[in-house]
């Protein structure tokens, strides 16, 4: 599009135009407006958010709390997650200098890339991995050092691969590391982040870490990056409240990390979006006061959901490792021949069961599709029972 007839500058900036756009909403375009559709496809709880959460917003409003807050958020949510994270893994934060609260991790992320990138900047990416970290890191100027991880590492980051890439590609700024990981639902030991922040300390990267799913680990403690001493100076840890207290559309996130790092986030976030919703922050708190037991009753939810959907995926010959965590099966669809978007396409028409096809997470994810099982154990049992159908056709 032009600026002016007959002009050559082009109205929408050259990143901008050169992005493409997010592979899963290109998908879910296709599934709006058709009925009897079970959705496999978005990631969000169908838990609604737990009502004593909710009300503590409501009662916030009715008193007359509707004003901006503080730039860096209520002082009592900073202070309840710090404390909470000092009472928990003996790790200080200071509320007033160290930390932030924002719309979402969303916003934490595209600010902390804002406030540490200059043009050019390498930033390391591993993928699969959520959609929007390549194209923030475009939109703000950096250069995205992809690293693409397969089953021969289990989609892990091992240290092998990493010092291969820093050698490779000389100065790297800082990685963005997701874990548990959306689409594959990978996590890490202790032992495993261990090793690999080692690495990353001695070659001053930043890691920018984004634990939203850290509440949903199934099988051992989640260790958020934090405790490790060697890289809390160069740490960015980002958490959230969407996913573990399904809380998608209060838009409330965090950042954590030093107070240099911080403050620059705190000056964007102050030009551009002022602070996050106060009763959203209200509703925030309330999570983190009195969440736990909410949290626990998903995840015993979701660690169901996911037994049950991972062992039907490989009975049905789709195989698919069991995820650590998150809420997402990443399931190897290679058998039946069919790359991801013409299996996800097909299965959309034929059976009416919506997923995601791994090519929205990486361009090497043809052999991919991504199932949310953040839905109900009867809707998954619908899916299966279709996806078999559909199976059963194809491989006539
Ligand atoms: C890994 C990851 N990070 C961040 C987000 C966005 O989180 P928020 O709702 O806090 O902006 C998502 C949403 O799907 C996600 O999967």
């Amino acid at each position: 599009m032009q600026c002016k007839k007959g002009s050559n500058i082009s109205r929408i900036s050259k990143v901008v135009s050169s992005l493409p756009p997010s592979g899963i909403r290109q998908f879910f375009d296709l599934v709006l407006g058709m009925p009897d559709v079970v959705s496999l496809g978005v990631g969000e709880p169908d838990f609604s958010t737990p009502w004593h959460i909710s009300e503590r917003a409501i009662y916030n409003i009715e008193i007359g709390y509707t004003s901006y807050t503080s730039n860096k958020g209520l002082k009592e949510l900073r202070e309840a997650i710090v404390s909470r994270i000092k009472e928990r893994y003996g790790v200080s934060y200071d509320y007033e200098t160290e930390a932030l609260i924002t719309v979402g991790v969303s916003e934490a992320m595209d600010l902390a890339l804002r406030a540490i990138l200059n043009r050019g900047d390498k930033v390391i990416v591993l993928r699969p991995c959520y959609v929007s970290y390549a194209p923030v890191v475009l939109m703000v100027g950096g250069d995205v050092v992809c690293v693409d991880l397969d089953l021969e590492t289990d989609f892990k980051l091992t240290p092998e691969i990493l010092e291969e890439v820093i050698d490779k590609n000389g100065p790297i700024k800082a990685i963005i590391l997701n874990y548990p990981c959306n689409p594959t639902g990978v996590s890490y030991t202790k032992e495993e982040l261990a090793y690999l922040f080692s690495i990353l300390a001695r070659n001053s990267i930043i890691v920018i870490s984004d634990e939203i799913y850290d509440g949903l680990t199934y099988d051992f403690e989640h260790t958020p990056s934090f405790v490790f001493e060697a890289i809390r100076e160069n740490l960015i840890y980002l958490n959230g409240f969407s996913k573990t207290y399904a809380m998608t559309g209060w838009r409330i996130g965090y950042a954590l990390g030093p107070q240099d790092i911080i403050s620059a986030m705190t000056k964007i976030h102050q030009y551009t979006m002022l602070c996050a919703p106060i009763m959203s922050q209200f509703a925030a708190l309330e999570a983190v006061e009195d969440g736990q037991e909410d949290l626990l009753y998903m995840r015993a939810e979701y660690k169901r959901r996911r037994n049950f959907i991972v062992s039907a995926l490989n009975r049905m010959g789709l195989e698919t490792r069991l995820p650590e965590g998150a809420f997402y099966a990443y399931t190897d669809i290679s058998s039946t021949g069919m790359d991801s978007m013409s299996f996800a396409r097909a299965l959309l028409e034929a059976e009416k069961v919506a997923v995601v096809p791994g090519t929205a997470f990486s361009p090497k994810g043809d052999s991919y599709i991504r199932i949310s099982y953040a839905s109900s154990i009867d809707k998954l049992r619908q899916a299966v029972l279709r996806m078999e159908a559909f199976l059963e056709r194809i491989r006539k």
